[in-house]
């Protein structure tokens, strides 16, 4: 974006092969689409400024990965990203593929839950992957995305988030990114892992069944992120996550999740057949499970399902 230098109407019709008429048409769409810019006779048009929008060029032009993201879309609304993504994957889209949604008008949740998604409120995301695991290693998918993104938002936003075992990304006691991650696995072979993420970013009001735990950027820090560049870091530090441990939640990348992950050292309680079970969680291990030792000190075990953090939510 250049922001310091008018270009006048003829260098533009020119350098784009472009009546002046086509130049002055383009001028006005793009205001119309929320660019700033100024005209002034003899000088030309200066760009003062860009929408904070979700844009394809702006993503792909912070992108520092090698396959994450090199077939991206941006769309302005759509049913699901999961879902498109899930279509794309059984026909063979290629591993790293992106689907982005301005606007989500079916998005999803864990649990068969509704994730909103407002136009250009959130960003709604999901990334193919195609790794070399076996099913049962899959279950490293989830982790991996949620240290991704909570370094993402620590280092970009400045912010302290935390991980809350296992899905969701928390600053203090309210949630500010949800991962919904999908598979297709035959017994001996995956197809893909879709992870999913919706994260807040512009909400500055929560509708109020949610208010009390929900929060977002603009909430935590008072300031308006370039949307462009920030989703472009997420997805620069999950492709490096990934590779640097190949896809596995083992080493370096299970010691910085149990550092970052809120849920370790609280009191949980969790669904274990038809009743509420509680302990204390110890830790999560390399399939992703947390270790919960009972009052008992036996240590359990569990996958997946809602897991409420005392003090938490
Ligand atoms: C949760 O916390 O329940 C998970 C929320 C996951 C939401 C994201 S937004 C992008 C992707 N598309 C969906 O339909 N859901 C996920």
């Amino acid at each position: 974006m250049n922001t310091d230098k008018f270009l006048s109407g003829q260098v533009i019709s020119q350098q784009l092969g472009i009546s002046r008429q086509a130049v002055n048409k383009a001028i006005m769409s793009l205001r119309d689409k929320g660019f700033d810019i100024e005209s002034v006779t003899r000088k030309g048009y200066l760009l003062k400024s860009c929408p904070n929008v979700l844009n394809e060029e702006a993503i792909k032009s912070y992108l520092t990965t090698k396959f994450i993201g090199k077939n991206l879309k941006v769309f302005e609304t759509i049913g699901s990203t999961n879902d498109y993504l899930k279509e794309l994957g059984s026909k063979g889209a290629e591993n790293g593929t992106v689907v982005v949604a301005r606007e989500q008008t079916t998005g999803k949740g864990r649990l068969g839950r509704v994730w909103q998604t407002e136009k250009d409120a959130g960003i709604a995301f999901s990334v193919l992957l195609r790794p070399n695991l076996s099913p049962a290693e899959l279950s490293s998918i989830t982790p991996l995305t949620g240290l991704a993104v909570c370094k993402a938002i620590n280092d970009f936003c400045m912010l302290d988030s935390k991980i809350k075992w296992p899905n969701d990304i928390i600053v203090g006691k309210k949630k500010l990114v949800g991962i919904l991650t999908e598979m297709s696995a035959e017994f001996d072979r995956v197809e893909y892992a879709i992870p999913g993420i919706g994260i807040n970013v512009e909400h500055s009001v929560f509708p109020d069944e949610i208010a009390h735990k929900a929060t977002s950027i603009l909430l935590e820090t008072g300031r308006h992120i370039d949307k462009n560049k920030f989703l472009a870091t997420v997805l620069n530090y999950l492709e490096d996550i990934l590779i640097k441990n190949n896809y596995r939640l083992t080493g370096e990348a299970s010691v910085e999740y149990g550092n970052l992950c809120a849920t370790i050292g609280r009191q949980v309680t969790f669904a274990r057949g038809n009743r509420n079970v509680s302990g204390m969680a110890v830790s999560v291990n390399n399939s992703g499970e947390l270790e919960v030792m009972l009052s008992n000190g036996t240590v359990v075990t569990v996958n997946s399902g809602e897991v409420t953090v005392q003090g938490i939510y």
